[in-house]
């Protein structure tokens, strides 16, 4: 029946919040992609990623957008569906669109979509103290949550444009405390998004949740990167923290395997992709 049980001895049994804590504790890097589709997703899972993520970044680089906020709770389930198809090793995350969680009772009914029509075993929001009734009530409700704090593009409108957060004091505190809420409020593992390597290093000593980075610095326990930016699909300037590992690469599986072999030895992020 437990299917989790037989997988216990294999060599590279699936990832879950378990597996996460003890990457933290061990030091092992925590390798992590986004994807959006079966293809891309099998072949994350064979390059070796921990944790894949269907990020409203498709409302971007699949949809055109200009921005995350177009992105609907019906899109997000769509491409889940297809990439829980191509996974079975990495944790599989999905995010929570634009306003899909603006209340306990409709982030828990958008959350139930993703896990029960999409197989997420995860969602990500963005928000700190702001959402720590929404995250308790997930948590409540034994639904793993991903908190995304730092640069939140789903409010790009509102701080006026993509751009590195916790530059002042003020706002470096408030970010400190925004995870300690968060973390106290039932969250499982921070993304935090485009700050300096200082306040990646101050949230890291702040709180004990395995913390995902992203323009983040190297103290963080582990990376991700938009798929298609990694592998220079993207199409003129990228954020300062990209690597294009397709460059020195000689297929897009070589790419992938490049970029978890980075995350693991902390070969990236290096210097020229953080901020100071
Ligand atoms: O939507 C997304 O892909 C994300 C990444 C930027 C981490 O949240």
């Amino acid at each position: 029946m437990y299917k989790q049980l037989q997988q216990r001895g294999m060599p590279s049994p699936p990832v879950n919040v378990s597996t996460l804590r003890q990457m933290k504790e061990d030091g092992v890097p925590i390798a992590c992609l986004t994807a959006y589709d079966a293809s891309f997703a099998q072949l994350v899972d064979l390059a070796g990623v921990d944790l894949v993520l269907v990020g409203d970044s498709l409302g971007m680089v699949i949809q055109g957008h200009e921005t995350t906020v177009p992105v609907t709770v019906g899109d997000v389930v769509y491409h889940t569906r297809m990439v829980a198809r191509g996974i079975r090793r990495p944790f599989l995350v999905s995010d929570l669109p634009f306003m899909s969680y603006a209340s306990p009772e409709q982030a828990l009914d958008n959350a139930v979509r993703l896990m029960q029509e999409g197989g997420a075993m995860m969602v990500k929001l963005e928000g700190g103290q702001n959402q720590v009734d929404v995250v308790s009530c997930l948590a409540r409700h034994d639904i793993p949550v991903c908190a995304h704090v730092g640069l939140k593009p789903q409010s790009v409108h509102k701080i006026g444009g993509f751009k590195v957060q916790g530059r002042e004091p003020a706002a470096v505190r408030q970010m400190v405390e925004d995870a300690k809420a968060l973390e106290g409020a039932g969250a499982d593992v921070l993304l935090l998004e485009c700050v300096p390597n200082e306040v990646g290093e101050m949230i890291s000593e702040a709180i004990q949740l395995p913390i995902i980075g992203i323009g983040a610095g190297p103290s963080v326990d582990g990376q991700v990167l938009v798929l298609y930016d990694m592998l220079g699909i993207t199409l003129g300037r990228t954020p300062r923290f990209v690597r294009n590992f397709m460059e020195d690469a000689d297929s897009t599986l070589d790419a992938l395997q490049a970029y978890v072999l980075a995350v693991r030895n902390r070969d990236y992020p290096s210097s020229e992709h953080c901020f100071s």
